[in-house]
Formats: structure tokens, sequence, C-alpha cells
């Protein structure tokens, strides 16, 4: 048995505890050891307590080798936390405070989704661009009300994503790299860019490159979704592209995540790309293999290559073997069935 690492459990809302508990689950069951510690955060704990991420919660993080988390949000519409509570207040702040500045999400085409056998990754970058929260209001309430939200683009920031990418791409057996945006329209950000992506390339010979608008990039993962290998682009649009992603590949109830530090100046964090969706907590009705996927890439990520892909090959083998357009089974099934094939 490997040394346990230390890894921080934020189970969150709605179905995220359902979710977490198989990942871990499936974890266990390969074999490595994990030291876990629950962290009660989440819109639950906002509603009893007021607190979101209490400064001395977020020094503990810091301490962990990784944090899995399940999701974090209140119902749809829930009037009693105002939108972007938990958003901005846990989820960001761990993306921003930790710099996980890149958000790695794979997508593997399930059988029966438009784009079956297709595996392509994206590179989300993570800490800038609309979400770093710049902007703000004049005149607020008034006829003459202004609102604004800036784009935040540093060059730091955007290389270190195009080169976490094209070292990604460089790989993979096909080697090759897309940037997406919207240069046609976003001439300033989209300059920054197009030029980081032009100016680190040489250092990647082997990778070629590709550049496509985000809004054709929506209609080619529908309809020639085999033509992405890297796709690396700012944190809005890797947002929308992939749930499009997620859609297109199977289900959104399949997408994984991890939130890197690729420095390793403090812990990354793992977590489906899917909600809390609150409707279907309790119900026995969550997938649970976007937490289960998450899992794996964090096992990776902690130096257990192997037990990280015999994994993925148990969910992977799990999925072939479901009769696709049946219903799945309940959670806490799932998580058995994967648990049993390690
Ligand atoms: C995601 C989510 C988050 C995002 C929300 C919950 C803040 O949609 O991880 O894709 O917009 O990044
Ligand atoms: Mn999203």
């Amino acid at each position: 048995m490997s040394e346990a690492h230390r890894v921080a459990v934020i189970g969150g809302d709605g179905i995220g505890p359902e979710v977490v508990a198989e990942a871990l689950k499936v974890v266990a069951a390969s074999g490595v050891h994990l030291d876990t510690v629950d962290y009660d955060l989440g819109a639950d704990r906002y509603l009893r307590t007021g607190e979101v991420l209490p400064e001395p919660v977020l020094d503990e993080l810091r301490g962990f080798d990784a944090i899995l988390l399940g999701a974090v949000g209140p119902p749809v519409g829930s009037s009693e936390v105002p939108p972007g509570t938990m958003e901005r207040g846990l989820l960001l702040k761990l993306r921003f405070d930790l710099d996980l500045y890149i958000n790695l999400r794979p997508f593997v085409g399930l059988p029966g989704s438009i784009a079956e056998g297709c595996e392509f990754v994206v590179v989300r970058e993570n800490t800038e661009g609309t979400y770093a929260g710049e902007g703000g209001f004049l005149r607020k309430g008034t006829p003459n009300e202004v609102a604004t939200q800036g784009s935040v683009n540093t060059r730091m920031g955007v290389e270190r994503c195009a080169r976490f990418a094209f070292e990604l791409a460089a790989r993979r057996p096909r080697r090759h790299l897309t940037l997406v945006h919207k240069t046609n329209v976003l001439t300033f950000a989209g300059d920054l860019w197009q030029r980081t992506v032009d100016e680190v390339s040489p250092d990647y010979p082997g990778v070629s490159r590709d550049y496509n608008h985000v809004d054709a990039t929506c209609i080619y993962l529908v309809e020639q979704p085999g033509r992405y290998d890297v796709i690396t682009t700012d944190n809005l649009f890797g947002d929308i592209i992939t749930d499009l992603a997620g859609a297109v590949t199977g289900g959104i109830g399949f997408a994984a995540s991890a939130n890197l530090n690729p420095a390793r100046t403090g812990p990354s964090l793992f977590e489906p790309v899917h909600g809390a969706a609150n409707d279907i907590a309790g119900t026995g009705a969550a997938n649970p293999l976007a937490a289960i996927r998450s899992a794996a890439l964090m096992l990776e990520h902690l130096g257990e290559q192997e037990a990280a892909e015999r994994v993925a090959k148990a969910a992977t083998e799990y999925l072939a073997s479901h009769q696709f357009g049946t219903p799945f089974p309940p959670t806490v099934v799932i998580g058995d069935a994967i648990a049993e094939r390690l």
C-alpha cells in the first residue's frame, strides 16, 4: 500500500456529497490510501452560519495534497442565497487564491453520443478573463444605470496557460493544439492570446496548430468533434464550450475536471464539471461517473499513475457494459460496480 495522501473533501451541496462518496469508495478499492478530512462548506453552511469560506479554513486547505469537491450552489432561484455567493465566495475563491490556473477537462465520446469515439481535452484558463471580477456599477438602480464587466488577460496568465496546453499536446499522439477565441471581435484580448500562442509555439516544434472562433467551435463540436485534440481558451469560453463538449460526448454527468496548480505551490482541486443538481439530490439518480473520473485525475496528480489508469479503465469498462438509452442504476450501485472491477 502506498503512503497516505492528505485530501480535503468538500462534498458541498445537492448531489455533491453523494457523488463524492462514490468517488472515495472507488479510490479505496484501487488500494490507494487517502487520509481525508471533511469540510462542511456550501450553501447549507452559509444558510446556517452566514459563512462561505472563512479565512482560517482556506489556510487549512492550503496544507493538503489535494482537494476533492462535489458541487456547490443553492437550488436555482433560491432567494435566500444571492446569486454568485457560493460561486464567487467558494469555488472561484479557491481557484484564484490557490492559483489553480489550469482547468483541465478531458472528454471521451461515449457509445451512442454525437462525439462517439472522439477524445479531446480542453485546457481552460482558470484565474482571469471575465471571471476576475473586474467592473462595477455606476448610478445603480437609476434609469441611467451602467454595469461593466471587463475581461482581464495578463501576458503571464495567458502564457502559462498556452505553455501548459502545448506541453500536453506534445505528449499526446496527435500533437495538435487549437486556440479558441473570438479574435475578430475581441481585438484586444484575442490579440494577446493569438500573439502569445504564436510566440511560444517555436518552443514546441512537434505540435501543429489551429485557430477556431468560439462560435464556429460550437458548430464543430457538434458536427466534427474529431477535429480536436487539445483546445486552449479563456475562462468564459472554456466554461461554455466544456458544457457543450460534455453534452456531445454523452452528458455532463460524465465530465471530469482538474483545477491545477501546475507549479505545485499548493493543492490542486478536482471536481465534476456538473453542478449541485439540487432537484435530484437524495433520489439516487445522480451519476457518480464524473466524480469518479475526477478522482482518477486526482490520483494521477498525486503520482498514483497506475491506480489512476485502473480507475479510469474501470469507469470506461463499466460504461461500455451499460446499454445506452436505458436508465442508469442508482448512484450507489454504479459506485459499487466500478469498485468491484478494481
Ligand atoms: C464550472 C462551473 C463554474 C464556472 C461555476 C459554478 C462558478 O460552471 O466549473 O464550469 O463557471 O466555472
Ligand atoms: Mn460551467
